[in-house]
């Protein structure tokens, strides 16, 4: 058995079903003591939101922490975002422009204070409108020539975050910098955000049996062989997965 790097979401990914969970860790722990394998958690959450669901259901700590939809990475614990993951999505990003722009749109509202966050702006936006406002939006933000990207999830949750990052940039910075082959590499999601992780190359993918109607659609889309979907849920449906990639026996 050789290490793996495992980056997992956590909303309906990895935390849903507790029974479940309880098993993959012991399999994910015994896997990084063993072979070293690096575990590390990919979530829209702020640090804030992500702190309440590690106490809950009493994660396990991951090498590194990827939070607020990629633009924040955390190593070992720290609660410092790393320097360098900063620096890349500095160039062209301006939280103030996005505000003013989106100020305009009444159907977008704010997402709470800890989920504002220096490289991610969020909103609430109803399915019903967002077939619309996307479009018209994304438009406006180019116009003012914003480095920026809209990322949908949940039918509700609207991130503008910069166009350098996402969940998917950040697992590549992660690989890259701990050189974990592709193959060696396994991503897991349920949801619009975790597209990224899927699309920006070649990794091994999980899609849990219950992952959401716009992850669907994008897998029907643009089917891969390096990519499962998964018939169980939430963590049963990552251990199915691993299992099917011979990462787990
Ligand atoms: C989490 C975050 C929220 C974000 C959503 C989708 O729920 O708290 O701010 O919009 O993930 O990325
Ligand atoms: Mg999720």
């Amino acid at each position: 058995m050789k290490p793996f790097l495992f980056v997992t979401d956590l909303d309906h990914t990895l935390v849903g079903d507790d029974q479940a969970l309880i098993e993959l860790n012991q399999h994910l722990s015994e896997h990084r003591q063993e072979y070293g394998t690096k575990i590390v958690y990919a979530t829209g959450r702020s640090p804030v939101l992500y702190q309440e669901l590690q106490v809950e259901k009493n994660l396990i700590q991951p090498d590194a922490l990827v939070l607020s939809v990629g633009t924040e990475i955390y190593f070992d614990g720290t609660d410092v975002p790393d320097a360098d993951w900063s620096e890349i999505l500095s160039p062209g990003w301006s939280r103030d422009s996005v505000l003013s722009i989106t100020s305009k749109y009444s159907e977008l509202i704010l997402q709470p204070d800890s989920e504002q966050r220096s490289f991610k702006v969020s909103f609430f936006l109803q399915q019903a409108a967002a077939e619309d406002i996307l479009p018209q939006l994304e438009a406006e933000l180019l116009k003012y020539k914003l480095n920026i990207k809209l990322i949908y999830s949940s039918g509700i949750d609207l991130d503008i975050v910069p166009l350098s990052s996402d969940k998917g940039q950040a697992m590549q910075f992660l690989r890259q910098k701990w050189k974990f082959a592709a193959q060696q590499t396994v991503v897991c999601g349920d949801s619009g955000n975790d597209i990224a992780l899927f699309a920006v190359g070649n990794e091994r993918g999980i899609i849990v049996g219950n992952a959401r109607k716009e992850l669907l659609e994008w897998h029907d889309e643009y089917p891969a062989d390096h990519r499962y979907l998964a018939k169980d849920f939430c963590a049963g449906g990552i251990i199915e997965g691993l299992k099917y990639f011979g990462f787990l026996e």
